[in-house]
């Protein structure tokens, strides 16, 4: 799969131009883009979604920006599942909040997959992530355990300082749900990506697809 990931990043790489503001997502699949910029050198200016990331576009030679001051042209991130509606669910690496600040705010958001990714019905393979205040979590975990058929916690502290409830289950109604979930209190964010996708770029055995 690895050369799938390399692929559909290079494909998207192509659309990052000099001078652009480039939102840099968190992953795997990720990580080719941050090398293919390593080697093709734009003059742009990325705002990571990670520390990790940043980490990396550091080592790469890539200008850091923050989303406080710049809107992203263009955002490329990867996800852990697609559905033919292009809703995703997101935060297998633990970014989310992060991730959905600079991939909803961005002009044009592009996802990069391999095409395990692509689901009928998402929560088909991976759990749905939520971070949650650590203060709150067990509070939250029951909320979500009405909704989903289980939760786990993760044995993970976000970025931001926060724990991670997996939930699994296929999700009905990703939109309706996106917006549930961030109702509860505590919760502070959920990986359904349900708006602004702009195209997803998959990598196949039989070459670039695209939704
Ligand atoms: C991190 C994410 C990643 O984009 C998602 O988990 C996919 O990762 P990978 O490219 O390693 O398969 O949402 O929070």
């Amino acid at each position: 799969m690895e050369d799938l990931k390399k692929k559909a990043a290079e494909e998207a790489g192509k659309q990052i131009k000099d001078g652009m503001i480039v939102g840099i997502g968190t992953g795997s699949t990720v990580k080719h883009l941050i090398e293919y910029l390593a080697q093709t050198k734009p003059r742009i200016v990325a705002i990571p979604t990670s520390k990790d990331t940043e980490e990396k576009l550091k080592q790469a030679g890539i200008k850091i920006g923050n989303i406080n001051e710049l809107i992203p042209d263009i955002a490329i991130d990867g996800a852990d599942e697609v559905d033919p509606q292009k809703n995703l669910t997101k935060g297998g690496g633990g970014a989310l909040t992060r991730e959905k600040v600079i991939d909803y705010l961005a002009k044009k958001f592009i996802v990069i997959v391999d095409e395990d990714k692509i689901v009928q019905q998402l929560g088909e393979k991976h759990p749905l992530p939520v971070e949650v205040l650590p203060f709150a979590y067990e509070r939250v975990r029951k909320e979500l355990e009405e909704k989903f058929e289980r939760v786990v916690k993760r044995d993970f502290v976000t970025d931001n300082g926060n724990y991670i409830l997996d939930c699994h289950g296929k999700i009905k109604e990703p939109e309706k749900l996106e917006l549930m979930l961030n109702n509860i209190p505590g919760e502070v964010e959920n990986g359904l990506f349900t708006r602004n996708v702009s195209e997803v770029i998959v990598g196949t055995k039989e070459g670039i697809k695209r939704l």
